[in-house]
């Protein structure tokens, strides 16, 4: 009889196991069990959220669990999951589950005493614990395909609107894996019989359909509909969720699916906030930009701003159709004196004495590093002693681009003004240089361009942001006198920079950076993280933003600017998904708008601007996963998000617990506390229905998105409308069987060319080259130091010990970043770069595929990767070997050839998007703009040197 070590973790639940038959309180808080780093992928998601978490990770096995409830036998955690069902090769070499089949079981009875939902990710599909079997080939190179090829996946609608409604998904158009090892199941209630004490399986999220040559003994030659996730109920009322891939960070595909067993399982009463913000950010408004590659500088004109104008309206109609409740906006970073070098270069106004000439340095500005920190007091001023702000009013509006934003729309379709449409923030007054300025120029910078926005009717806008800047090139941030200068006008909120890691919160990277004294010279200044991308800040089409992708990143670049918005749509979606709220850095060149720009995007030929190119590329691929609405914030009200985010999370101590009904079969309702009694700010939390009263909050909520109650009373209980059963029941999925093959005509595997829009296969030729390889080794070793380096001064990591040792992170204090206390962060990056390679045809046919994928020599056999170590244990042992079909046939041949290309190794823990050899942060190389200076007053440069 075939026997799998991974079924011996059925043991007898159900037996002696009663269910709650009184009211109980759960906490609901995460505990995630990890035997590696791999927790890092779900904790990423959670922390998007804010959710709290605890986590564990395993070093051997024979882990003794800390308890699961309080004294009062009130429930700790809402939810439980475990990766890989804790296996890993033990201190004795063994492959096995470092909880013993006892604590399984501790787990189990908790499950059953407390109504919590147990996730299994990365998962393998087996009768015995999920009643699936695993899909699986005799033929090696077929086995591979099947496991590594870039599958579309899809969700079940209909088990989606029962199970986990609030996670408010679509069904994507064309989600695929990216390099995450998937190994799909057949799951079948022939197959329940095996699975002792359960009593359904429910699939709710499926691969492609698969036709095997050669199908594994047990295995279909042709399955319709083969699972990737799976709930599975038991006689005892425990209830489970699978996954069958291995979750990774930086994979769209694992952030789409950690918000499914979010929602699952904490039945939409979730411990925080799911916001989509989009922050479009364009600086140097008013000022010419000198283009890279061309001997012109460019100043966008009205027929861009009309442009603009209209195309965000237009964007925002189809956005709220398809995402109700998204409304999205472009924010200017305005530099004043770039009206009055308007009025005396191009009008030639000074030359009669209309205008005053614009401000002009007294010398050259002096060259620093990035984070130069400059002697406070130090330093020449370049502005003249004897400047005033001397400008009549209608020097500011003989330019025509100040004067568009100057006043609201009163031109109806002949657009006439942007002030009502647009955000628009400082971008002080020339953007001189920061690093080395004085005081004194710094005070000029600030509230000059203060005068001008008041004379401008630029501080009426909409969305105009009084205390906040753009800090010019992101200069000044180690600058006592800059920051001093700053902060006296009124300003608090900066942006920073997400390429320097000085200028981000290495505790958690969705906290914002507060200066100090030590590290920034003068305290209390609050930096936004800000995302670079590879829409360049010289560049205002695709001949120049292509040519300085190639010059600036020759690795990975291709002549071709689809394949560099295919990097930044899935890079992008990534961030989205993720709900990171950092905005998005873009200039005034980007918006030059090009008739016929050479490229077409999601099927339209133009007219285009780069920026446009970008929003409509990554909305397009965001769009297609949910249906949450995506909204812009303006600047300064981001920045008090981010510190209300920050504060919250260090200083509230807050909890959310739900309680049942007496007999512990309902949730009734949920109470709001925070350990800080004198915590005064808001608590938010996600709700799946009305609530009876809502004494001591506010709610927030857009679109077809759940709303959030923010309490502002501590404690407060809610109850619910509608109370939730604990116990769900399977969902007949007759249905959604039809569904998913009548509603989804891209299911018919494709055999020449991907569907949908988003050209995969670019991305993969784009980084097939050795040297990618090599140069993503180097950023990925890099990033992986300064992870370690992090989470060293996380003051909330401690180590707790049982009969095994163990990490516990606690996460109301330190989520994120400090939660990568990886113990081989470095490992798995040989096999990323290889992973890339997979797949060179666009086919899905599995044959097909595996014959066409020829790349070069793969370098995933590093003996000591984790993801080796996983499979020479797991194929060392002949009864775990024989539980996972020919993985183990596969596995040795590739040990001993080589030759099989794609990915063969389990990419959980790889810690660098490997689409991505510049972090996504594309500036990090910052090499045009060093040698360059800000080309964009290159004028005043130009004249004094
Ligand atoms: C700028 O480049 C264009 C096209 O290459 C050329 O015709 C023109 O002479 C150049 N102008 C200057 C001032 O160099
Ligand atoms: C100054 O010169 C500009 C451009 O030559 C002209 O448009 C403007 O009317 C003149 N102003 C005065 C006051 O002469
Ligand atoms: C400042 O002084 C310089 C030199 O005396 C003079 O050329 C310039 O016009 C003055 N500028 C202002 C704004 O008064
Ligand atoms: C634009 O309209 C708003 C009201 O809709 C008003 O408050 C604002 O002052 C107007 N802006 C300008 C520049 O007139
Ligand atoms: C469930 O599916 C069966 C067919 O397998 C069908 O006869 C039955 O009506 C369905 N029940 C519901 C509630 O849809």
């Amino acid at each position: 009889m075939r026997f799998s070590l991974l079924g011996v973790l059925v043991v007898a639940c159900g037996a002696g196991v009663r269910a709650a038959t009184a009211k109980i309180s759960v906490n609901t808080k995460a505990l995630i069990l990890a035997t590696d780093d791999s927790g890092k992928a779900a904790i990423g998601t959670l922390n998007g959220y804010g959710i709290p978490y605890d986590s564990i990770v395993m070093s051997d096995s024979g882990y003794t669990l800390p308890a699961l409830t309080n004294s009062d036998g009130s429930c700790k955690y809402g939810v439980i999951v475990a990766f890989r069902q804790l296996y890993n090769s033990n201190s004795k070499g063994s492959w096995v589950s470092f909880l013993g089949s006892d604590q399984w079981q501790k787990i189990y009875d908790y499950q059953v005493a407390c109504g919590v939902r147990l996730i299994h990710l990365g998962a393998v599909p087996n009768q015995w614990d999920f009643a699936c079997s695993l899909v699986s080939s005799n033929d090696a190179t077929e086995s591979n395909s099947l496991y590594s090829t870039n599958h579309q996946f899809f969700l079940d609608t209909d088990v989606a609107k029962a199970e986990f409604p609030t996670a408010n998904l679509k069904n994507p158009k064309n989600a695929r894996f990216a390099s995450t090892w998937h190994t799909p199941g057949w799951c079948d209630d022939t197959l329940l019989q095996y699975a002792w004490g359960m009593t359904s399986q429910n699939a709710f999220l499926y691969n492609e359909p698969l036709k095997l040559t050669s199908p594994a003994s047990g295995t279909l030659a042709s399955v319709s509909q083969p699972a990737l996730g799976v709930i599975n109920r038991y006689s005892s009322g425990r209830e489970q969720m699978a996954f069958f891939t291995t979750f990774a960070q930086w994979a769209e595909a694992s952030i789409y699916m950690n918000h499914i067993w979010i929602n699952w399982a904490f039945r939409g009463i979730i411990p925080g906030r799911r916001q989509v913000l989009l922050g479009l950010q364009v600086d140097d408004l008013l000022l010419p930009t000198a283009v890279y590659a061309a001997n012109y500088t460019y100043r966008i004109t009205v027929d861009d701003v009309v442009n603009h104008a209209k195309w965000q309206i237009d964007l925002n109609k189809r956005l709220t159709s398809s995402n109700p409740g998204s409304e999205v906006f472009l924010e200017f970073g305005f530099n004043g004196n770039g009206a009055f070098i308007y009025d005396q270069t191009v009008l030639g106004l000074s030359k009669n004495g209309t205008c005053p000439i614009s401000v002009t340095y007294t010398g050259p500005q002096p060259v620093t590093s990035l984070e130069y920190a400059k002697p406070p007091g130090t330093g020449s001023d370049l502005w003249p002693a004897n400047q005033t702000y001397n400008w009549p009013d209608n020097c500011i509006f003989y330019d025509p681009i100040a004067k568009m934003f100057s006043q609201n729309n009163t031109g109806g379709d002949n657009v006439n003004g942007v002030s009502d449409l647009f955000g628009l923030v400082s971008h002080t007054f020339t953007h001189e240089g920061e690093n080395p300025i004085t005081y004194a120029d710094s005070k000029r910078e600030i509230t000059y361009n203060q005068q001008f926005q008041s004379k401008s009717f630029f501080d009426k806008a909409k969305r105009f942001s009084p205390n906040g800047v753009i800090p010019p090139a992101i200069t000044g941030l180690h600058n006592a006198d800059a920051i001093k200068a700053w902060m006296e006008a009124g300003i608090n909120y900066v942006v920073g920079d997400n390429t320097r890691a000085p200028l981000r919160n290495q505790q958690n990277d969705r906290w914002p950076l507060i200066s100090t004294a030590a590290d920034n010279g003068y305290p209390g200044l609050v930096i936004i993280p800000r995302w670079a991308n590879r829409i360049y800040y010289n560049a205002d089409g695709v001949a120049s933003d292509v040519q300085e992708w190639l010059d600036v990143s020759p690795s990975q670049a291709t002549n071709s600017m689809t394949n560099l918005l295919s990097i930044e749509r899935a890079t992008t979606a990534q961030y989205l998904l993720s709900l990171y709220h950092d905005p998005f850095m873009f200039h005034q060149a980007n918006l030059r708008v090009w008739q016929d720009p050479g490229v077409s995007v999601n099927g339209v030929s133009g007219p285009w601007s780069l920026i446009q190119m970008w929003t409509e590329s990554i909305l397009d691929e965001f769009v297609q996963y949910v249906n949450w609405p995506i909204q812009g914030l303006k600047h300064d009200d981001m920045g008090r998000d981010f510190v209300d985010r920050m504060n919250r999370d260090l200083y509230s101590g807050f909890s959310v617990a739900w309680t049942t009904s007496s007999d512990g079969t309902t949730i009734t309702g949920f109470t709001v506390d925070c350990s800080n009694s004198s915590w005064s700010g808001e608590i938010p939390v996600m709700v799946p229905g009305d609530v009876a009263s809502l004494s001591n909050a506010r709610v927030t909520q857009y679109g077809s998105d759940p709303a959030t109650l923010w309490v502002s009373k501590f404690p407060t209980s809610f109850q619910l409308k509608s109370p939730i059963q604990m116990h769900g029941t399977k969902i007949n999925i007759t249905s959604a069987a039809i569904s998913l093959t009548t509603a989804l005509p891209s299911l018919t595997l494709p055999t020449t060319s991907l569907v949908g829009s988003f050209p995969v296969s670019d991305i993969i030729s784009a980084k097939s080259t050795s040297a990618a390889s090599a140069s993503l080794s180097s950023v990925a070793s890099a990033k992986s130091s300064s992870a370690s380096a992090s989470a060293t001064t996380s003051a909330a990591a401690k180590s707790v010990s049982s009969s095994s040792t163990a990490k516990l992170t606690s996460s109301s204090t330190s989520s994120g970043r400090s939660s990568s206390s990886s113990t081989s962060s470095a490992s798995g990056t040989s096999s990323g770069s290889s992973a890339r390679t997979s797949s060179g045809s666009s086919t899905s046919s599995l044959r097909a595929s595996s014959t066409t994928s020829s790349a070069t020599a793969s370098s995933t056999a590093s003996g000591d990767s984790d993801a080796s170590r996983f499979l020479n244990s797991l194929c060392a042992d002949s009864t775990t070997a024989a539980s996972v079909g020919n993985l183990c046939t596969l596995w040795n041949a590739f040990k001993q050839t080589g030759k099989i290309q794609k990915r063969l190794v389990l990419p959980e823990g790889m810690p660098q998007y490997d689409w991505d050899n510049e972090g996504g942060h594309p500036e990090a190389i910052p090499r045009w703009r060093k040698r360059d200076g800000h080309q964009a007053h290159g004028r005043h440069i130009k004249r004094h040197q």
